[in-house]
């Protein structure tokens, strides 16, 4: 794992999304996965700015990492509209270059196959830029989940329950997720991890410095040969 730690949340972004532009740079085509939530916001930020000054779209094709079971892309939480809002309408990515998980498919399981055949078509994913959450979760791969597992359906812990209720408009019952899975991101050919704010300090020391372990799936990282780890002050605080 390489550290990169940053005075603040919006240096942190602006230095991920600046390493993020020089990786790709190399690949021609690249299938990226980035994460739903607070933490990519700037990092988003700074690739629609990007791109609106060059005058230019990305040739870029893109993988959902996560979708909450039961919700679907018109709903505000979701996370497909979270990538229709922050990147998909303003960078005009055409949906042939989008696979993303329909939460509320019949079929979910074919939501899953999809997203592997998507990859396996794309020859693997280039780069993941992923958050944690503060149970160590990657995507929706919770405490306990099989590292050798691809995509699936997962029942959320208590803790992302939760925290699930803040990206929400009004209540909403979600107790499943659809994620690829450890396998999946770990086969990555770079992995990107973010995280800011003191909220997040105890699980990035036992992500970097601790065991690795189903307990904490982030502690997976530990073994990939190309991570890159993105903090602020505050989410280092209590690394050694
Ligand atoms: P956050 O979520 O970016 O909203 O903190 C991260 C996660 O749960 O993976």
């Amino acid at each position: 794992m390489h550290l990169i730690i940053s005075s603040d949340f919006e240096e942190m972004s602006g230095t991920a999304w600046e390493d993020f532009l020089f990786t790709l740079e190399k690949i021609s085509k690249p299938v990226i996965c980035l994460p739903s939530g607070k933490t990519p916001v700037v990092f988003l930020r700074n690739m629609r700015n990007y791109f609106s000054r060059h005058y230019n779209n990305p040739d870029w094709y893109f993988i959902g990492l996560d979708e909450w079971v039961g919700i679907g892309k018109d709903v505000k939480g979701s996370c497909r509209q979270f990538f229709d809002e922050h990147l998909f309408i303003p960078l005009r990515v055409p949906e042939e270059r989008i696979s993303f998980f329909n939460g509320i498919a019949e079929d979910l399981e074919k939501e899953c196959s999809k997203a592997e055949a998507f990859i396996n078509a794309h020859k693997g994913i280039d780069i993941t830029v992923l958050g944690i959450g503060t149970n160590g979760h990657l995507g929706l791969n919770e405490p306990g989940s099989d590292p050798s597992l691809r995509t699936q359906i997962k029942t959320l812990s208590e803790s992302t329950i939760t925290a699930a209720k803040d990206y929400f408009d009004e209540p909403r019952d979600v107790h499943q997720g659809i994620t690829l899975g450890l396998k999946s991101l770990l086969e990555s050919g770079t992995v990107f991890l973010m995280a800011g704010g003191e909220s997040k300090a105890d699980i990035i020391k036992a992500v970097v410095e601790g065991p690795v372990t189903t307990g904490i799936p982030g502690s997976f990282l530990q073994g990939h040969p190309n991570c890159f780890v993105y903090l602020d002050e505050k989410a280092a605080s209590k690394l050694s």
